[in-house]
């Protein structure tokens, strides 16, 4: 067992993804000084690494009590950088999350079967948990008082929360108006200074470009390579629950694709580790409304970023200039992967659907499997690929959204929407009406 302070996380580099030049680890600069691109962690060796210790060291973790070891993603430090020994994680024993089987959903999709990891069960509800636990670390060692991060929401009540149980103070730039009452309502309890801007995420992360120019104070947006590697434990932590065999195909949501640029990353690494032997594709999915990456693929191949003025009920991913569009194409080129965008309705009726296999999760997440029925349809995927979705964020994240579409306020009633809607129904308190609408139900429902 680790004891506290000997944490035996692994030395790396930052290094620029587009010029090479190493960076300086102290957080004070988050792009390349020589050419503005972003920075990543760079560990030089990962094939001297020996996977079966590696496999055995973190499964012996699971049955540890230490902070450290019941994080999900402290458990698997070797793959991660190294905190000072006189340095603790902020954990708050994020990770872990299950892996779901989605039998109605496989059958909506055309697919033989289909996995979802649920990163919406993560202690503040969404992925970012995973990558905050690290950057927030980081952030402590380098003796930050203040963090910032600007934010669509998940982020922000992600920071808010780590900054709070570490004693460090938290300013979040949002875009009036499209944040969910979850999100923000976070932010608040945890403490965080909130600011509410008359722009949106794009201007939002500009606009926190700035002022830390002006004030010492740490980005953790996922701009932050650190972030970026806790949250690749996603991947490794998948692929240890598949025993090590990894799927043919992961797809995930794309917004400012952190994410999937992490989850790729993970991928890659863990095949040069020898940790699995295949790479599995992996594909990103946007909301049409918000499709910078898919418009970068299709019109310029992945050379020059497309941006775009970002509209969509899914709010998490209502983006339309992502910071790692570069970190992303590498991940689709390397994987063989695609990207693919979905219509509002297409994303509303896949959250119902995962919702009805009882899961659920919030909009941004329904993409996937949206995007996956796309990819069945064009013959990208074929019906016995073994496919994990990676569902984002928990279903109360963004209540009135599920209200609304139940009710019929979403959409008007249009062809598209061929699934059970799930109103409440207002009765009289008589047992005989209860019985009634129970029978007109069995009548009536698919
Ligand atoms: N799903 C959810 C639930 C999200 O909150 C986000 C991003 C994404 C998917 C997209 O991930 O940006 O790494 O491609 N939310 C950010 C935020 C931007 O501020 O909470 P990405």
């Amino acid at each position: 067992m680790t004891a506290p302070g000997a944490l035996t996380g692994s030395s790396y580099q930052l290094r620029c993804i587009h010029c090479g030049t190493v960076g300086r680890a102290d957080g004070s600069n988050l792009r390349c000084d020589e050419c503005g691109n972003l920075l990543e962690v760079v560990f030089s060796d990962l094939k001297s690494r020996d996977s079966g210790t590696l496999k055995e060291i973190w499964l012996q973790r699971r049955t540890s009590y230490a902070p450290e070891d019941s994080s999900g993603v402290w458990r698997f430090r070797e793959l991660l950088p190294n905190l000072d020994a006189s340095h603790l994680p902020i954990t708050l024993r994020e990770g872990n999350t299950p892996l779901y089987e989605l039998q109605r959903c496989a059958e909506a999709a055309g697919v033989e079967r289909l996995l979802a990891k649920h990163q919406g069960m993560n202690p503040t509800g969404s992925f970012k948990d995973t990558g905050m636990t690290v950057a927030a670390s980081f952030a402590h060692q380098a003796g930050f008082d203040w963090v910032a991060c600007a934010s669509t929401g998940n982020t922000s009540a992600s920071m808010a929360a780590y900054a709070a149980y570490g004693g460090m103070r938290s300013l979040v730039l949002i875009p009036e108006g499209h944040i969910t009452w979850g999100k923000l309502s976070q932010a608040l309890d945890y403490g965080a200074l909130t600011c509410q801007l008359k722009t949106d995420f794009d201007g939002c992360l500009k606009l926190l470009e700035q002022i830390v120019q002006r004030k010492r104070i740490y980005v953790l947006n996922s701009i932050n390579p650190y972030r970026i590697e806790g949250q690749k434990t996603t991947a490794i932590e998948l692929m240890e629950q598949l025993n090590w065999t990894a799927p043919d195909h992961i797809i995930v949501p794309g917004g400012n694709l952190g994410n999937s640029s992490a989850i790729g990353k993970a991928l890659m690494e863990m095949k040069e580790a020898g940790l699995i032997t295949s790479l599995p594709k992996l594909s990103i999915i946007q909301a049409e409304g918000a499709n910078a990456l898919v418009r970068t693929m299709r019109e310029t191949g992945g050379k020059q970023l497309v941006p775009v003025q970002a509209e969509t009920m899914a709010t998490a991913i209502r983006i339309g200039n992502p910071a790692s569009w570069k970190k992303a194409v590498r991940v689709l080129q390397a994987t063989g992967g695609t990207v693919e965008e979905v219509s509002e309705v297409e994303i509303a009726i896949a959250k119902a659907e995962i919702g009805a296999d009882g899961i659920g999760c919030e909009p941004a997440s329904a993409v996937t499997l949206a995007g996956l029925k796309k990819l069945v349809d064009h013959g990208f995927v074929r019906r016995d690929e073994r496919i994990v979705l990676i569902l984002t964020g928990h279903v109360l994240k963004d209540p009135d959204f599920t209200i609304k579409f139940h009710r019929g306020d979403l959409f008007k009633d249009t062809e598209e929407i061929r699934i059970d809607r799930r109103p409440p129904i207002i009765l009289d308190a008589d047992p005989d009406a209860v019985l009634k609408a129970l029978e007109q139900h069995e009548r009536t429902a698919k």
